[in-house]
């Protein structure tokens, strides 16, 4: 890699840890593929420093960041103005810096979600059938939101504490329907999409414990996990002669629209770049 100048154009993901972040990767990647003068760095940002450091981008020069766990809330409050999806979702992603230094945040893992699932099941389509969604954390309202921008006429949604459940109820509304976490197996009758995100089926957690025997033939099972890349429930969706879409995709397709508003380029996901991104790779 030459070494970066006083042009190279400067990005990065913000986190605290940031070390397991694939996003380095990814992005370079990229800017290898695409010939781009530009560099993209982990930026391990400890929850007290937070506010300041994402105000300090544009005066380092920085073009932006993408923000992961545990600052994507803090960056939605930091931030001067919003995309509708961040708006919707409640948390920032991707910070895009303008040419006066004004911060503009926008969430796009609802829109990798949806590119993920579409790139892998060309078939799939929102409005033919129920979704079922397992979890009610921060990607469960990314989920949430795109499958209702898809045009989704219900969606069911199982936590273990229902609480949570019924927050996300009162910021989406319609269509999200409750159900009880024991009776998520009941509930996936005539689903047409099932997707877990929850964090069982992860390394080091026990498994999701799920009955797909009630799912439509042509389900889209998707797990929000991706490390293991093939989970226990992607296996059982794969035994059934389901569509399993692992979680990968959606990784990759969320850093499209921030790494094309940085760098200029609009890039492009396959199959070159899973690999790249997955050598090596410790399971974290
Ligand atoms: P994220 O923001 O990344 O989605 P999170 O907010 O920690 O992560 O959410 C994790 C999800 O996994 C939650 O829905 C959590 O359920 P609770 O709301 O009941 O905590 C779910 N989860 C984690 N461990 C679980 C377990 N052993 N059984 C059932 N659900 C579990």
């Amino acid at each position: 890699m030459p070494s970066a100048t006083a042009k190279t154009i400067k990005a990065g993901v913000i986190g605290w840890p940031v070390e397991h972040s694939l996003s380095p990767k990814l992005h370079g990647f990229w800017l290898d593929r695409y010939g781009i003068d530009g560099i993209y760095l982990p930026l391990p940002v400890s929850p007290p420093n937070i506010e300041d450091a994402i105000r300090a981008l544009p005066k380092l020069g920085f073009v932006g960041a993408n923000v992961t766990v545990p600052h994507k809330e803090a960056a939605f409050r930091t931030v001067d103005s919003l995309s509708e999806a961040a708006r919707q979702i409640g948390a920032v992603n991707t910070i895009v810096c303008d040419e006066d230094g004004e911060l503009y945040g926008d969430n796009t893992d609802a829109f990798g979600f949806i590119e993920n699932i579409r790139s892998r099941a060309p078939h799939w389509r929102t409005a033919d059938a129920p979704a079922l969604i397992l979890g009610a954390g921060g990607a469960a309202r990314a989920v949430i939101a795109a499958l209702i921008d898809a045009g989704a006429p219900e969606i069911l949604l199982a936590n273990r504490t229902r609480e949570r459940a019924e927050e996300l109820l009162a910021h989406f509304g319609m269509p999200l329907k409750i159900v009880g976490w024991d009776d998520r197996n009941d509930a996936m009758t005539g689903v047409g999409t099932l997707v877990n995100t929850t964090t069982l089926g992860m390394t080091g957690n026990p498994p999701l414990d799920v009955d797909l025997s009630g799912l439509n033939d042509n389900a889209v099972v998707n797990d929000i996990v991706y490390a293991p890349l093939e989970t226990p429930l992607l296996k059982a969706a794969a035994a059934r002669n389901l569509v399993p879409v692992d979680g990968l995709g959606m990784l990759l397709h969320q850093a499209r629209p921030g790494f094309e508003a940085w760098f200029g380029k609009r890039p492009v996901v396959d199959e070159e770049l899973r690999d790249h991104v997955l050598a090596g790779r410790d399971g974290g």
